[in-house]
């Protein structure tokens, strides 16, 4: 058991009622519910707490019950009896229809028994797990049907979480914000990128924040580039219709720039999630921002061999699988340090890692001689969550030569603290709970990912002669051109 020293901040739910809607769908049965069920499972829910689950689907308790086991075991849960039971104690099924006024007089009736039942005071936290087209529908209705609380109500609140995809260009992402702002406000809205999420994620941040002399050492003075590589092993598993529609960039661009900014940000003066707001924006208003013609020639896309093969895939898909690209920050900290980026699918081998290579030193005895440079700090975020750097060290023994070490933090617990410990659903459903937008993007970071990724897409929209889509075989760390990008810099990926 690891002992914590001084400084413990704990998130305190509020006590609520969690209502689902879309809960017989694909990101509720793979994500939501099992979070719901972790959190009632490690007794991380506030204390009166309820669920409602609604979606269009006619379920019977019957029904309900046995779909809910098969969805908690397909996500790995075995659940005891009691804790199963627990859970089904806590939560009701409501059949929904989105467009009529009548439903949302149903379900008014029945938080407000719920909320006697459970001892809530009108907190009400609603997750839209629908396809974004139903999102303005949903919070209008709401917001008519006496459902969304003004934020100004000190009394009781009414949240709102809904998750990617914010769209699939710049208009159409804010077409929808501005949809959803016609019911509901700005800190009511608590849009989801689950990466923020994970625990090791959180990590850079409170290493950066508790030790001084890393993060000093974060700069253009030390640091000679940057790599955030986010592979899968998996392919697009049963998602094809949304992979066509969307592909890899516009599916991974918002957790790869999340991933940048916790690296690279600012720190924030306090906890406050204002203040970590108001310096993830500004990070993101350094990042330069790549024209059409740059975008060709610093982001690579591929596509792996097996994609076109998939069911549900047009046989000559010309959708990427894979990106790589490279950015530059213009502020004080990064100026003149490329940032490189990968991410792709049926890359052999699940890896979410952010490194920070330094650079050799320019001076002193070892100056001009090669002695295994560079030191390499790495967070390794999955499947490992590790923080290791690597340094150069005499080699033991009479002679003076050197080896290349690393010195490691094996961040992941185990057994039974493990089991305790939250996942990134979980994590998030709680910082919601508890009214913290810390974790949580903003309406500007939702648009600034798309005016970042839009010249790209047009890049490749206009130029597949300049923007060839290149293959890659199943299994390997995507195409050769993505070697090249970082090659051509005098760079290789860690
Ligand atoms: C999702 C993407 O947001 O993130 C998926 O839609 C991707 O395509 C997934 O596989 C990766 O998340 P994780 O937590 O499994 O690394």
């Amino acid at each position: 058991m690891i002992e914590t020293i001084g400084f413990c901040q704990e998130m305190r739910p509020e006590s609520c009622g969690f209502i689902l809607f879309g809960a017989t769908g694909d990101l509720a049965g793979r994500k939501i519910i099992p979070a719901l069920f972790g959190l009632c499972e490690k007794k991380l829910t506030p204390k009166n707490f309820y669920i409602v689950l609604a979606s269009r689907t006619p379920l019977d308790r019957g029904a309900l019950e046995s779909r809910l086991w098969n969805t908690l075991a397909k996500a790995g849960f075995a659940p005891s009896p009691e804790n199963f039971s627990s859970f089904l104690g806590r939560l009701e099924y409501l059949q929904a229809d989105y467009g009529n006024g009548d439903f949302y007089g149903r379900l008014s009736q029945r938080l407000a028994a719920l909320d006697a039942k459970f001892g809530v005071k009108k907190n009400r936290l609603f997750y839209l797990a629908t396809p974004p087209a139903a999102f303005e529908q949903i919070t209008g209705e709401l917001k008519s049907g006496g459902l969304l609380f003004e934020p100004e109500d000190r009394a009781c609140w009414s949240r709102i979480i809904v998750e990617k995809p914010y769209g699939s260009s710049l208009e159409s992402a804010a077409a929808l914000d501005a949809g959803l702002k016609t019911a509901a406000s700005e800190p009511q809205v608590y849009r989801i990128d689950h990466f923020t999420g994970k625990e090791a994620v959180q990590n850079v941040m409170a290493l950066r924040s508790a030790n001084a002399v890393f993060d000093n050492t974060w700069n253009s003075r030390f640091v000679d580039h940057v790599q955030i590589t986010v592979l899968e092993e998996l392919g697009v598993e049963g998602r094809a219709a949304f992979f066509e529609r969307m592909g890899l960039a516009r599916d991974m661009m918002s957790h790869l720039l999340q991933l940048a900014a916790i690296t690279a940000m600012d720190l924030p003066s306090t906890f406050r999630d204002t203040d970590f707001k108001a310096e993830k924006k500004r990070f993101f208003e350094s990042i330069r921002p790549l024209s059409p013609e740059e975008a060709a020639k610093q982001a690579v896309r591929g596509q792996y061999a097996g994609y076109r093969a998939e069911p549900g895939v047009a046989p000559g898909s010309a959708v990427e699988t894979f990106l790589s690209f490279k950015f530059q920050v213009d502020n004080d900290r990064w100026r003149g340090v490329p940032f490189y980026v990968r991410a792709g699918k049926k890359t052999g081998a699940k890896k979410t890692r952010i490194d920070l290579v330094y650079k050799k030193p320019d001076r002193g005895i070892f100056r001009a001689i090669d002695i295994g440079y560079p030191n390499v700090f790495s967070f390794s975020i999955q499947p490992e969550e590790k923080v290791a750097f690597s340094l150069i060290s005499k080699h033991p023994g009479p002679k003076l030569c050197f080896v290349p070490r690393s010195m490691g933090l094996d961040y992941r617990p185990e057994g039974r603290e493990a089991a305790g410990y939250p996942t990134d659903y979980e994590r998030l459903l709680i910082e919601a709970m508890s009214g913290d937008k810390t974790l949580f993007l903003s309406s500007f970071e939702i648009q600034f990912m798309w005016k970042f990724l839009s010249p790209l897409l047009e890049a490749w929209q206009a130029g597949p002669e300049a923007c060839p889509l290149h293959a890659y075989a199943d299994g390997t760390p995507g195409p050769a051109a993505a070697e090249e990008l970082i090659k051509k810099d005098g760079r290789s990926w860690v």
